[in-house]
């Protein structure tokens, strides 16, 4: 193992807020991962052309197999200072078991590998969505999102949400924040960080898409947006950089808006 490099790993890093949050560590060793090689490859060659210190690795987030290569290959990298974990589906995706499973349960299966790497000062930051806050606390589906990955899990969330995968989505945002809470305890016995970050609406191709597919929805909450506007994926890298850097080393098991002040709007209509 090499323990010089102290490495930043970024999954869904061929995605619009994944490579903005590449864009931000100039000066650290990063390792690209996603679904398709060919998509890491090509970013992996344009961040390499722009400076940066990059290497990549495909990975299907959902795929325990691949999971253990990409760690492997995090492992002969370097140490590990951060996974920023921004791999996941929209509710475009129309698949409630895609939805859980890709946003979810993969979810959980980074957290348990990456958990093996992580050290003193290592720090894991997923996304959520603040779409997740709009979700109230409930004992019977906390528990399961909080175990995706137990045997009627699926089934009890999937009775919550009226077979429509954006609801879908909002529950599995909140199911990231509860796995986050949940592995708190174990990764600060290392002196290791969790967190989660939850952006409102930014522009990448995950948001292009919901606006071709709802641009009522979209329009409304521009305009509820305090800012008047949407944000930028560099928007959420500029705080993904800081709560992996030394500035933020007491900030732990909780969720960090990156909104832009909506949420606080749409909870009133609701
Ligand atoms: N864009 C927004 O408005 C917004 C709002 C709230 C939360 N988020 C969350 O932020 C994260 C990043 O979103 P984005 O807007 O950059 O989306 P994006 O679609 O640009 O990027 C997501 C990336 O995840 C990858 N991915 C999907 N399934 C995968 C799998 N099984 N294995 C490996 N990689 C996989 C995709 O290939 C893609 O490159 C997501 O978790 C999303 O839910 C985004």
């Amino acid at each position: 193992m090499n323990t010089t490099n102290q490495v930043i790993v970024i999954t869904g890093g061929a995605g619009g807020i994944g490579q903005a949050c590449a864009r931000t560590f100039k000066d650290q060793p990063i390792i690209i991962t996603d679904y398709s090689q060919d998509s890491v490859d090509k970013t992996v060659a344009t961040l390499a052309k722009e400076g940066f210190r990059v290497s990549g690795i495909g990975c299907d987030i959902t795929n325990k197999e691949d999971i253990k290569k990409l760690t492997s290959f995090v492992s002969e990298a370097g140490t590990l200072k951060a996974l920023v974990h921004t791999a996941g589906v929209s509710g475009s995706a129309k698949d409630l078991q895609k939805v859980y499973t890709i946003d979810l349960v993969a979810t959980e299966l980074l957290i348990d590998a990456f958990y093996e790497l992580a050290t003193e000062g290592s720090v894991a930051i997923l996304m959520s969505s603040m779409m997740a806050h709009t979700v109230p606390a409930n004992k019977v589906y906390d528990d399961a999102l909080a175990n995706p990955q137990a045997a009627d899990s699926f089934d009890t969330v999937s009775q919550q949400v009226n077979n429509n995968a954006d609801t879908m989505y909002n529950f599995v945002k909140r199911g990231v924040q509860l796995l986050m809470h949940k592995n708190a305890e174990k990764w600060g016995e290392k002196g290791a960080r969790i967190v989660t970050v939850s952006p409102g609406v930014i522009e990448t191709p995950m948001a292009l898409k919901a606006s071709e597919e709802h641009p009522e929805r979209m329009k409304m909450l521009k305009e509820a947006t305090p800012l008047k506007r949407n944000g930028q994926p560099e928007e959420v890298a500029d705080v993904v950089h800081f709560l992996v850097s030394d500035a933020a080393r007491f900030i732990n098991s909780t969720d960090i808006l990156v909104d832009g002040g909506v949420l606080q709007n749409i909870k009133k209509m609701m």
